[in-house]
């Protein structure tokens, strides 16, 4: 930690209970650069954060402000985006184009938000330009209080798995095939900690890759947060001979549940307890291969690392551990997701119960039926829609343009059900009501399977079926335990229905997380305005506020010689602590 760091810390106690900033601060410098690196063998470009990849994690605990000074070293404009972090009144953080003007390269953006209220394990990664398939992602995770009770026995340590499938073509040439209509094509490869398979079979891995090892002691048990940063691949993720014990989910904790093998889909996150009580003197595979596609055709689509118990004297072996039996039944897997239920006596965040809101009992608002089909052209361009809508993003964000009256920067006719017309590229977003309570119907009618993603809220996950969605399914909607969460699987030909509570101010992403039907298009925003906004219910833009499009005349040139490492919000608080600093001095 720096020193400034924490004699801030200092002065924060000494002011607390002075204004805002009683809850504690973390800082994160991110220099975000390129790199070679060759995680399955070839030299290639890849996205590190202060040279590593995968990137640092974010270490926070509930209520905690983060603070991330943001530099851009790449050769195009960068966000950073925080999927499942709720950002309470404050889209002004969240790192998507429809809220932010993007960082130009060689500047700078300090991004600070407070995680009000949230505990759980979520990642982070780039949202322009399809940069997530270079990498730039890290792990997020939030700590519970140490007041707050968690439902298990506190875990012996913490393990961070990130797995994901990978291209040996950089995140330009993929997008240069996106934009000429091509499809991608099977990725190369799946990685584990930014980390190749390893040499499990001489024939399907070549020598000389290095594999991800997770060195653990035995009769211990650890929290292992796995987490889905790939490009569109579902992956099955097993460790051998071990039972994993399902605890959390993006946020909120689950009824706990073994599990031998588990799908998780593109932008999920899950926790698990998992008990080191196999043969100590072994070593055994941790596995994340491609769901639902042809296996034997995907063999080389499977990561693989290395379980290794510190006292094992032999390498792992045997073949890798099958995918459940329902293989060759695929979907019938949809048993899975839909067992994922909230543990309604668990304390969240805070000290009461997580299921003591009853979201079974509110009424509906509004229903938006969001159709997904497969990419149509759009005046000759490759293209994929929502409810026939591709979006293009504004060049004024939505909010900076309400507040500065930049006329015509978006529409507010976002489609509650797909029509029968020709699909279209247009701005359209979701005129949404400010402490309605929404129903979404994600209606997959693509060929692949679909993550689908909230920003800024969780929602409650409560249908999930084969088929067209019709209002009699509503009947079967879990109404008592459904798992909130923030990004949920939509099978293809099938539909998942969720609930959302829209308290929280702001302009909102919709998307798909799969990252080639989202860069082609399948998004919106939800603006959800206070009508009697009295400054209350939603932040000010933040003093450093990046501008664009049409008001890019605002924008003052970088870098600009500021005093220290703190953003905007901070300056007023800053100059607070500088008085105090001048005054401890005079006195002595
Ligand atoms: C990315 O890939 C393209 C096409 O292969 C190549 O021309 C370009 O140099 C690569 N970029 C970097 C920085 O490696
Ligand atoms: C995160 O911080 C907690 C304490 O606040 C610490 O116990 C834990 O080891 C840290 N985890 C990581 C991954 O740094
Ligand atoms: C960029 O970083 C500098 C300090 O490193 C900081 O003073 C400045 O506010 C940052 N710029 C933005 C827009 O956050
Ligand atoms: C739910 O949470 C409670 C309270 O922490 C815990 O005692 C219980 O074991 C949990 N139940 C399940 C099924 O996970
Ligand atoms: C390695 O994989 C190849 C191709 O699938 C297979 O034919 C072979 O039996 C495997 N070797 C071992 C030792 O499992
Ligand atoms: C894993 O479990 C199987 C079946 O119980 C057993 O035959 C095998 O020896 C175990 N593998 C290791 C490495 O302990
Ligand atoms: C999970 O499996 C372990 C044994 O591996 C068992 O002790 C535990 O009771 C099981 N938990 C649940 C919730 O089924
Ligand atoms: C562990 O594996 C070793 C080597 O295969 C074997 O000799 C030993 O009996 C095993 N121990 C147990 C408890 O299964
Ligand atoms: C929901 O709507 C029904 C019928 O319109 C009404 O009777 C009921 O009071 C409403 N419930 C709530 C909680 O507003
Ligand atoms: C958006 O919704 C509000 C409240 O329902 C309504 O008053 C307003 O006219 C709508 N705006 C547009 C552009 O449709
Ligand atoms: C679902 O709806 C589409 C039209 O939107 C229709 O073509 C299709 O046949 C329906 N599928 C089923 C299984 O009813
Ligand atoms: C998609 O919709 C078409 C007609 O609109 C229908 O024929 C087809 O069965 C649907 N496919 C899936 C996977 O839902």
């Amino acid at each position: 930690m720096a020193p400034w760091v924490s004699l801030f810390f200092i002065y924060l106690a000494l002011l607390s209970g002075l204004c805002f900033a009683a809850d504690p601060f973390v800082f994160y410098d991110f220099k975000v650069s390129y790199i070679t690196a060759s995680p399955l063998g070839v030299p290639q470009q890849v996205i590190a954060i202060n040279g590593n990849f995968p990137g640092p994690p974010i270490n926070a605990t509930t209520n905690n402000n983060v603070v991330v000074n943001v530099k851009n070293e790449l050769d195009e404009n960068l966000l950073l985006t925080w999927p499942g972090i709720q950002m309470r009144r404050d889209s002004w953080e969240d790192g998507v184009l429809g809220t932010n003007c993007p960082i130009p390269p060689k500047w700078n953006y300090t991004y600070q938000f407070q995680v009000k209220d949230q505990i759980g394990s979520f990642f982070y990664f780039p949202s322009l330009n399809f940069q997530r398939a270079s990498g730039g992602f890290g792990p997020f995770i939030l700590n519970n209080r140490d007041i707050i009770a968690i439902p298990f026995p506190k875990p012996d340590g913490d393990i961070v798995i990130l797995i994901g499938d990978w291209y040996t073509r950089n995140h330009t040439a993929l997008r240069a095939d996106l934009d000429s209509g091509k499809d991608l094509g099977m990725p190369d490869g799946v990685l584990i900690n930014g980390k190749g398979p390893y040499r499990y079979n001489t024939t399907l891995v070549p020598d000389g890759i290095k594999y991800e090892s997770i060195q653990v002691d035995p009769g211990k048990t650890y929290r292992v947060r796995v987490h889905n940063v790939g490009i569109s691949t579902s992956l099955n993720f097993r460790i051998q001979n071990h039972t994993m014990l399902l605890v959390e989910t993006e946020g909120y904790y689950t009824i706990q549940q073994n599990f031998s093998t588990f799908d998780i889909h593109v932008g999920q996150s899950y926790s698990f307890l998992v008990t080191m009580n196999q043969n100590i003197s072994s070593d055994f595979y941790i596995v994340a291969s491609a769901r639902f596609v042809n296996e034997s055709v995907w063999q080389r689509v499977t990561g693989v690392a290395i379980l290794h118990y510190s006292d094992s004297t032999r390498p792992a072996s045997g073949p890798l551990p099958d995918v459940s039996a329902d293989i060759y039944n695929s979907w019938s897997a949809m048993t899975q997701p839909r067992s994922i239920k909230v543990n309604t006596t668990a304390s969240g965040a805070r000290p009461n119960p997580q299921g003591s809101y009853h979201y079974g009992q509110i009424n509906v608002t509004d229903t938006y039926i969001l159709q997904s089909l497969p990419p149509v052209s759009i005046d000759g361009k490759f293209r994929t829609t929502f409810n026939g809508i591709s979006f293009v993003n504004p060049d004024t964000p939505i909010r900076l343009a309400d507040q500065h009256n930049v006329k015509g920067a978006y529409k507010l006719d976002f489609p509650t059900k797909p029509l029968n017309r020709t699909p279209r590229v247009d701005t359209s977003v979701i005129n949404a009501t400010y402490k309605g309570f929404i129903e979404v119907i994600l209606q997959n009618n693509d060929t692949k399977l679909q993550s689908f993603h909230m920003d800024g809220y969780s929602f409650w996950v409560v249908g999930m079926d084969f088929g067209n969605w019709t209002e009699s399914d509503r009947s079967s909607y879990n109404k008592w335990d459904a798992i909130s969460r923030s990004t949920v699987e939509v099978y293809p030909g099938g539909w998942t229905a969720i609930l959302a509570s829209l308290d929280n101010v702001g302009v909102w992403n919709l998307r798909a997380e799969n990252l080639d039907r989202w860069y082609l298009g399948q998004e919106t925003y939800m603006r959800i305005i206070n009508p009697e906004e009295n400054g209350d219910t939603e932040f000010a833009a933040p003093n450093n506020v990046l501008f664009c499009g049409a008001l890019k005349s605002l924008q003052k040139d970088q870098p600009s010689a500021a005093i220290s490492n703190l953003g905007g919000r901070f300056k007023v608080f800053f100059t607070l602590i500088v008085g105090l600093f001048a005054s401890i001095f005079t006195l002595s």
